[in-house]
């Protein structure tokens, strides 16, 4: 039997829908944010001059993009493990190396993210992803960190803000304290 290009278009395709598929699963479908959504974040949102910031879940890394535009010093690092929206922010990445050189697209699961001297995480997931995700941030997020949810907050964790965004999804930032827990964080940042 003759194996012909067709064949391995439609594994490509396949290998596609499945990683999306398995995104969906896992913590959110690729929902991209919405651009008055992200001009907020990156206007209100409380972005140190440098130092690491961290999307779990960055789609098309559009977030991540837009802070390097604004903030050219911060390195900015996105997780993401489907291959669709992955490769479109790997291919951004090219379209401007310079501009964006502190920007790290990384094909990785977000529940294995390196949050160690992580000034401030960002993640826009569904909440059925939350308890698994409210525990992965109990125990990896640095001392001092701060994590931003845009869309809904945790159910029984209090926030430090609530920014509204008129026809868009809110975000919500917690201090390190307000989601402490038993387990140790990984480092200190101040
Ligand atoms: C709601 S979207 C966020 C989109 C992003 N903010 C943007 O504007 O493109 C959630 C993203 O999380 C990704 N995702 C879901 N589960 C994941 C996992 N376990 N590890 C890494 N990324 C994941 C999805 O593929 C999707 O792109």
């Amino acid at each position: 039997m003759d194996i012909g290009p067709g064949f391995w278009w439609q594994v490509v395709i396949l290998v596609i829908i499945g990683s999306a598929a398995y995104a969906g699963v896992s913590a959110a479908p690729w929902v991209p944010t919405l651009k008055k959504e992200r001009d907020n974040l990156v206007t209100n949102g409380p972005w140190p001059e440098q130092g690491e910031v961290v999307e779990l879940g960055c789609g098309d890394g559009r977030l991540l993009f837009a802070l390097a535009r604004r903030y050219p010093r911060l390195t900015l690092i996105g997780y993401e493990i489907s291959i669709l929206p992955y490769l479109v922010a790997q291919l951004t990445k090219l379209s401007s190396r310079k501009k964006y050189k502190l920007v790290q697209i990384r094909f990785k699961s977000l529940f294995s993210a390196d949050l160690s001297g992580v000034k401030v995480v960002y993640a826009y997931l569904l909440p059925r992803s939350y308890p698994r995700l409210l525990r992965f941030i109990q125990a990896n997020l640095a001392t001092g960190g701060i994590f931003l949810l845009e869309g809904w907050p945790f159910e029984d964790r209090p926030y430090s803000h609530k920014i509204e965004i008129p026809g868009g999804l809110p975000w919500y930032q917690y201090n390190y304290f307000e989601l402490s827990s038993t387990e140790p964080a990984r480092s200190i940042l101040f």
